[in-house]
């Protein structure tokens, strides 16, 4: 019986030397460990031994196995490590292959000028208000002193809806529509940005729509002087600490007197530039003192308050401070010309 199970570990061991796979590793486990195995056969055996020979067939039988099982352990921890070896390099992340790249908007141009004139006025005190694109002949004109057949209508060709609707030529009519929400309570003083139209042909310097922003201020004892003041805090927010302002005559239905504002050329600082066209001034907004007919209009009281009002482009502004040389760019949306603001 000995001899036996010394026969067995040979032609076990020899098997289990020429092992190739997973797969017969585990068929030598089942044929030599197995319950229907030889080892377990011979153990079964025993019971017919002398009580002499018991323990020691016992004990080789145990080597036996000890021997066998431990070969097919070595085998089994190697399978193992091969096998999560493989697993760990199929799964491996090469960290250094560059990421697929996540587009990100920017702010446009034209709404980054508009908040920052915002942020400027934030700071002095004006609230911003937003009114209506489409807009009632009203308020638009009317309640701006511009009457029916006021031939000053004529310098904004309007879209107009019915008779008495249209989309806003501007967005003046936020002072009558402000002034009458108050209800003839001081101090007034908003900014009003928004979209206007007009029934211009589009070109470099028109488009039939584009943004205004509006100001306006009411109180007890407002002057000349203090528009100027604040045009010039803005501009030089804006534009710079060394900028000045020059304030020229000019003719808006509902201002008196009304200017035409410019400011000292950012380019040349007033030297004279291609960007001044050599006046050494940039002209950016229209303004003047509300007029008694406009205050009136809306619940206000001229001999009581007065007030002063101004309107900008934010297209020109951004124009003149970008460098835009074409309007329609705003409006095209090309992502090649909106790219090139996207880190300011
Ligand atoms: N609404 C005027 C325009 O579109 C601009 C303007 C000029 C607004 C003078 C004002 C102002 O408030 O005082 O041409």
């Amino acid at each position: 019986m000995k001899e036996r199970l010394e026969a067995l570990k040979v032609e076990a061991l020899g098997e289990l030397a020429a092992v190739g796979s997973q797969q017969e590793l585990n068929e030598l486990r089942i044929k030599y460990l197995g319950k229907k195995g030889p080892l377990t056969e011979i153990l079964r055996g025993m019971g017919a031994l002398s009580a002499e020979e018991r323990p020691i067939i016992g004990q080789v039988a145990n080597e036996v196995r000890a021997a066998i099982e431990a070969v097919i352990d070595e085998k089994q921890a190697a399978y193992t490590a091969a096998e999560t070896e493989l697993r760990l390099r199929a799964e491996t992340i090469d960290v250094t292959l560059p990421g697929r790249p996540a587009p990100v908007g920017a702010v446009h141009p034209l709404n980054k000028v508009i908040q920052e004139i915002e942020d400027v006025f934030l700071g002095m005190g004006f609230t911003i208000e937003e009114g209506p694109e489409v807009e009632t002949d009203y308020y638009n004109f009317e309640a701006l002193n511009l009457p029916k057949d006021h031939p000053a209508r004529d310098m904004q060709d309007s879209f107009y809806i019915t008779d008495e609707i249209l989309m806003r030529t501007q967005t003046s009519p936020m002072q009558p529509r402000m002034m009458e929400r108050l209800k003839g309570a001081v101090p007034v003083k908003f900014i009003s940005p928004g979209k206007v139209y007009r029934r211009d042909d589009d070109d470099a310097t028109h488009s039939h729509q584009f943004t205004q922003i509006e100001g306006l201020v009411i109180d007890k004892g407002i002057r000349m002087s203090d528009l100027k003041g604040t045009l010039l805090q803005f501009v030089r927010e804006l534009f710079g600490a060394k900028t000045e302002i020059r304030l020229r005559p000019s003719f808006f239905p509902f201002t008196e007197p009304s200017v035409e504002v410019d400011v000292s050329c950012f380019m040349c600082g007033g030297e004279g530039c291609r960007l001044c066209k050599h006046t050494g001034w940039i002209e950016i907004l229209g303004a003047g003192m509300v007029h008694p007919r406009v205050l009136e209009m809306s619940g206000y009281d001229p001999e009581k308050v007065s007030g002063f009002a101004f309107g900008m482009g934010p297209e020109r502004i951004a124009m003149l401070k970008y460098g835009v040389d074409d309007i329609r760019h705003f409006y095209n949306n090309d992502l090649r010309f909106l790219r090139q603001f996207a880190h300011l």
